[in-house]
């Protein structure tokens, strides 16, 4: 099953810490404020929990419990937490794939059941 999500950077300019908190781990909130535009790389990864909700066929999920972690190559990946597994075994699938594209203005990801 596959997902794709695509939203505009500037949504997440504003939003308060409380906002930020309630959907991003501490660890994506830490990656993004270290780059140049945090914006962007948050969108990113919002982008990638909504386009799970779509690879698994618009179920509910809590977005907090979506972690996306980065290789040391850089290369995201969604961490295979408890909760992710209990999401992704009902439909036979043991890995998920995704990936992240920026512009100035729209961040994109697609994500990939297995
Ligand atoms: C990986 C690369 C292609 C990203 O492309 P980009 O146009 O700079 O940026 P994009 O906005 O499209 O992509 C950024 C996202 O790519 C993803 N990414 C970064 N490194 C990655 C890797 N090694 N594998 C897969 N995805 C990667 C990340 O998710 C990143 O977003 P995030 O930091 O918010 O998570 C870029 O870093 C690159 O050019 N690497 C070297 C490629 C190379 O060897 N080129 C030589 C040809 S001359």
């Amino acid at each position: 099953m596959i997902g794709i999500d695509i939203e505009r950077n500037d949504r997440f300019k504003d939003w308060t810490d409380k906002q930020i908190t309630r959907i991003f781990t501490k660890t994506e909130r830490e990656y993004a404020m270290k780059q140049a535009n945090p914006e962007r790389h948050l969108c990113g990864f919002f982008c990638v929990k909504e386009a799970l909700v779509k690879a698994l066929n618009n179920q509910t999920i809590e977005y907090k419990k979506i972690e996306v972690l980065h290789t040391e190559t850089n290369m995201p990946y969604i961490k295979l937490s408890t909760y992710v597994r209990s999401l992704i075994e009902p439909v036979n699938a043991t890995r998920i794939d995704i990936s992240i594209s920026h512009t100035d203005e729209y961040s994109t990801a697609v994500v990939q059941v297995i």
